[in-house]
C-alpha cells in the first residue's frame, strides 16, 4: 500500500475521509463538506450518534462539487488520536474492494496538522501490514484491495514530509521485524536470519559481522553452544553496527534472544501450542528491526545490535538436564532445565559484546519466560534494570512509542535462588518469581559499572487478536521502543 501527502484534493477522489474532533455540540465541528452535502447527510450523521470518539466512523453518501462521494467521518477523539483514527479507517477499508482513499486533514489546526498527518500515515502503514505469502487460496474477499492512501495537508506539506520521514523508517523496521517473527522455523533459522538481516541492512550502511560455531567455540561460549548442540542448524552470533556519530560516541548495545525454534530440548515442551515457539526469536527480531529503523533514518547515534541465534532441539547430541557448561565469562552453569535456554544464549552474547565493544549501556530483549505473561499479560513488557535512569528513560520511550513497559524488581534474595550445589549457578530457580530469577541469571554476566536493562517481552511479540496497529500475529513490539529511546536519549 502506498502512502503519500498532497497539499490539495484532486477532485476525482470518490472515497473521502474527514477527521472530526470529539466533544459536545458535534454539529458545530462537522466539516464544511457536510453543509454542502445537505440535510440528508447530516441526518445520517445524527442517526449514527456519531460524536467524534477516537476511531469511530460514520459513512454517508454526499454530493460534493457536483459529484457523488462516499464520505467517512472518522473520530479523532479529543487528543487528536491519529493512531486510532488511521487504524479504524484501514480496518474498515483494507479488504473492502476500495482501492484509493483520500484523507483530508486540513480542518486540523495548522500547528498540529503535520504531526497528526504523519501519525495517521504511520497507523495506516502499520495496520495494513499482512503476512499472506503462503496463502495460495485466499478468498478474494479477504485479500487487501486498498492500494493507496493520500493525505491532504494544505500548506503543512513540508512539515508533514519532514515528520513522516523518520516515522516511515520506523514503520519499515516494524514490518521487517514482523516478517522475521512470522516466518516459520523451516524458513528462518540462524543462518537464514543472518542472510535476511544482511540483505536488509547492508544497503543502508549497517556493518554486519557474523561469528559461526567454530569462532564461538574458540571464544568459549559453552552456554550458547550447549543450547545449539541438539540441532542440525549451525548457531550464529549476528553483529550489526551503526555509527551515525562518526566515532564520537561509545556504542550502546542492543542484545536479542534469537531462538529460531524452542522445542524445550530434552526438557521437551508439551505438543499443544508448540508452534508458537517459532517466534522465540522475537527479541532478536526487535533488535534487527530497530537497526533497520535507526539506519533508515540515519540516526546520529552509535549502536551495536547483537543477536544470539540458535535452535533448541532434542537429539542424540542434545545437552541433558544436569549437564554443566562453561560460559565465555568463565562462570559455570548447571543446566537443570534445557527449556530455560534463552538465558544461556544471552549470557554469552552479553559477555562477548562487553569484551568486544565495552558498551556503557546494554539493553537486552527476550521472549524469556512464560511467567512474564502470567505477571503482565499482553499489555506491558517487563523491564528489569540495575539503573533507575535507564529504566525511566526506557519506560518513557515506551509510553511515547506505544510499546509499554512495566518495571519489575531485582534483588539479592532472588539471586540466591539460582545458586547451584555443583556449579556457580543453575539455569532455573523454583517456580515462584520465574521471570525475576531469569533476570538475575543474566545480571550475573553484566560487568561492574555497566548500565543494563533486560526486557522480557514474551507476552508482547505475538498477538492472538488484532490490536490498534496490528492484525493478529506478529506485533513488531520493541522496534518503536528502541527507536524512540535512541531519539530521546542518544540523539538528545
Ligand atoms: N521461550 C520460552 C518462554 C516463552 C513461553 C515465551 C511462552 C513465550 C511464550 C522460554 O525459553 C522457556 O521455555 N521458559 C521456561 C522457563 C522455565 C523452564 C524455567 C518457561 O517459561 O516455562
Ligand atoms: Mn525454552
Ligand atoms: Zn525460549
Amino acid at each position: 500500500m502506498s502512502i503519500s501527502f498532497s497539499p490539495d484534493r484532486s477532485g476525482d477522489d470518490v472515497l473521502l475521509a474527514l477527521p472530526v474532533i470529539s466533544g459536545e455540540g458535534i454539529e458545530g465541528r462537522l466539516p464544511p463538506e457536510l453543509a454542502e452535502a445537505g440535510p440528508i447527510a447530516r441526518a445520517a450523521v445524527a442517526a449514527a450518534r456519531f460524536n467524534g470518539e477516537a476511531g469511530s466512523i460514520v459513512e454517508v453518501l454526499a454530493e460534493i462539487g457536483g459529484a457523488v462521494k462516499r464520505v467517512l467521518l472518522v473520530g479523532a477523539g479529543t487528543a487528536l488520536d491519529a493512531e486510532r483514527a488511521g487504524s479504524a479507517l484501514i480496518t474498515k477499508l483494507l479488504t473492502s474492494g476500495d482501492t484509493a482513499l483520500t484523507i483530508d486533514v486540513r480542518s486540523i489546526d495548522s500547528a498540529k496538522r503535520a504531526e497528526f498527518a504523519a501519525r495517521l500515515a504511520l497507523a495506516a502503514s502499520l495496520r495494513s501490514w499482512r503476512f499472506d505469502i503462503y496463502r495460495t487460496k485466499l478468498p478474494a474477499r479477504q485479500k487487501p484491495t486498498l492500494e493507496s492512501v493520500t493525505i491532504i495537508v494544505g500548506d503543512a506539506i513540508g512539515a508533514t514530509e519532514e515528520a513522516w520521514s523518520p516515522l516511515k523508517a520506523s514503520a519499515k523496521g516494524v514490518a521487517f521485524t514482523r516478517t522475521l517473527v512470522s516466518e516459520p522455523a523451516n524458513i528462518i533459522y540462524p543462518e537464514s536470519f543472518v542472510e535476511r538481516a544482511r540483505a536488509e541492512l547492508e544497503p543502508l550502511g549497517v556493518e554486519i559481522e557474523v561469528l559461526d560455531e567454530a569462532a564461538m567455540r574458540e571464544l568459549g561460549m559453552g552456554a550458547l553452544l550447549g543450547v545449539s548442540q541438539g540441532s542440525e542448524r549451525e548457531a550464529q552470533l549476528l553483529v550489526m553496527k551503526w555509527d551515525g556519530t562518526g566515532g564520537a560516541a561509545d556504542p550502546v548495545a542492543f542484545v536479542g534472544k534469537g531462538v529460531t525454534f524452542d522445542t524445550g530440548g530434552i526438557s521437551l515442551k508439551p505438543g499443544a501450542g508448540m508452534e508458537d515457539m517459532k517466534w522465540d526469536m522475537g527479541g532478536a527480531g526487535a533488535v534487527t528491526g530497530a537497526m533497520r529503523a535507526i539506519a533508515g533514518r540515519k540516526a546520529k547515534a552509535h549502536v551495536v545490535g547483537i543477536c544470539g541465534l540458535v535452535e533448541n532441539m532434542p537429539d542424540g547430541k542434545a545437552q541433558r538436564p544436569g549437564d554443566v557448561v562453561k560460559t565465555m565469562s568463565g562462570q559455570t552453569v548447571e543446566v537443570i532445565n534445557t527449556d530455560a535456554e534463552g538465558r544461556l544464549v544471552l549470557c554469552d552474547a552479553i559477555t562477548w559484546v562487553q569484551s568486544r565493544f565495552k558498551p556503557k549501556t546494554i539493553i537486552d530483549l527476550a521472549t524469556l519466560t512464560g511467567a512474564m505473561i502470567i505477571s503482565l499479560g499482553h499489555e506491558y513488557g517487563g523491564i528489569f534494570s540495575n539503573d533507575d535512569a535507564l529504566a525511566d528513560a526506557l519506560i518513557a520511550a515506551g509510553r511515547t512509542s506505544g510499546d509499554k513497559l512495566w518495571r519489575m524488581p531485582l534483588g539479592e534474595a532472588y539471586d540466591k535462588m539460582i545458586d547451584s550445589p555443583i556449579a556457580d549457578m543453575k539455569n532455573v530457580g523454583e517456580r515462584a518469581a520465574g521471570s525475576i530469577t531469569a533476570a538475575q541469571f543474566i545480571a550475573r554476566f553484566v560487568d561492574e559499572g555497566v548500565k543494563w536493562a533486560h526486557l522480557d517481552i514474551a507476552g508482547m511479540v505475538w498477538a492472538s487478536k488484532p490490536g490498534t496497529l496490528w492484525e493478529k500475529g506478529a506485533t513488531g513490539y520493541g522496534v518503536r521502543l528502541l527507536d524512540q529511546y535512541v531519539k530521546d536519549v542518544l540523539e538528545a
